[in-house]
């Protein structure tokens, strides 16, 4: 049985993970250092791309615009935040609960010049200052660290931070409903995520409905984690040499394992990932967001293509 999501234990399995080397997640990861599912607008395309795709997918969700408010909930190495702050002009906090991320993100901040509008902390979410709200928030990756019995708090607390109206999108990994215990868990658990724990869509959505939450959109994004896994997979054999280095023999065999057994969970279907786009508002009677998707997809946030 998993030991309980204490601050203190939290903070012990995210720096297990993610404080191992930046040097070493630069090795899998692109260049635009995100790790989570990439969003294929070319079925066979590359894995930068799918990034800065993904990025503009979940800023276009957000309907984010310049100037407003905008919190990104495990930021990672900042790569969200400030993608959202050069391009959509919203004024961006990131927090994460990695100190090697949080250096990582405050450097990447101040090279690209964006001090004014982009801030990035080293912060469990949950300490982050009571009065604060914001008008959009994300959380790409964070909720498989949050842990089910946690999730009541979890959605509740980002409903308090949320100004009337805003918007939040919560994008994150699932497990089938016929979920059960295997060797495969023992050994995330022990050697990758010690604190990781899944659940299945249909429970989270309980949950949300119970938070007083108004569900917008939800969409599957499985098959393009498997793409991703599996490029990841891809980069890390293609850099081995320099990985054993940095990590050593032992760590590259984990992340390796790991990575092969991640990518066909998602082709298999054992696991999911859904973005789940989520509204705070008292009952309105017109809509005060575009009333389609259109304005989503329209091509000009894409590069003008
Ligand atoms: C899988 S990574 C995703 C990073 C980033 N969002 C991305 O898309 O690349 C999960 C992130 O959640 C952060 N995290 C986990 N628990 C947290 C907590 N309690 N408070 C703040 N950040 C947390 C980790 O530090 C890490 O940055």
């Amino acid at each position: 049985m998993i030991k309980s999501w204490t601050k203190e234990f939290d903070a012990e399995a995210i720096s297990h993970h993610y404080d191992l080397s930046n040097e070493f997640y630069q090795q899998f990861l692109c260049e635009n250092m995100l790790y989570t599912c990439a969003y294929y607008r070319d079925p066979e395309g590359d894995l930068a791309q799918a990034q800065m795709d993904k990025m503009d997918l979940v800023c276009r969700k957000l309907r984010l615009s310049p100037g407003e408010e905008y919190l990104d909930i495990g930021c990672g190495w900042g790569s969200l935040a400030i993608w959202a702050a050069k391009n959509y002009g919203v004024k961006a906090t990131g927090v994460t609960l990695s100190i090697e991320q949080a250096k990582w993100g405050q450097e990447w901040v101040r090279r690209e010049g964006l001090g004014d509008r982009c801030q990035i902390y080293h912060k469990d979410y949950r300490d982050l200052p009571e009065g604060q709200t914001y008008r959009k928030i994300s959380a790409i990756g964070i909720i498989e660290h949050i842990g089910i019995a946690n999730y009541a708090f979890y959605f509740g607390w980002v409903h308090n931070r949320l100004r009337e109206g805003g918007l939040f999108l919560n994008h994150g990994i699932t497990h089938t409903k016929f979920w059960k215990w295997t060797s495969q868990w023992e050994f995330l658990r022990r050697y990758i995520f010690p604190n990781g724990e899944m659940d299945n869509l249909s429970h989270i959505m309980d949950i949300i409905e119970r938070e007083h939450w108004e569900i917008l959109d939800v969409e599957n994004l499985r098959l393009h984690y498997a793409r991703t896994c599996h490029q990841w997979y891809d980069n890390l054999e293609r850099n081995a040499g320099r990985i054993k280095e940095i990590v050593g023999e032992r760590t590259y065999r984990i992340y390796r394992l790991w990575l092969v057994n991640s990518a066909e969970c998602f082709y298999s279907g054992s696991l999911g990932l859904y973005q789940v786009l989520l509204q705070k508002h008292k009952i309105v009677r017109e809509h005060h967001l575009p009333s389609t998707r259109e304005d989503i997809y329209a091509p000009f946030f894409f590069g003008g293509d």
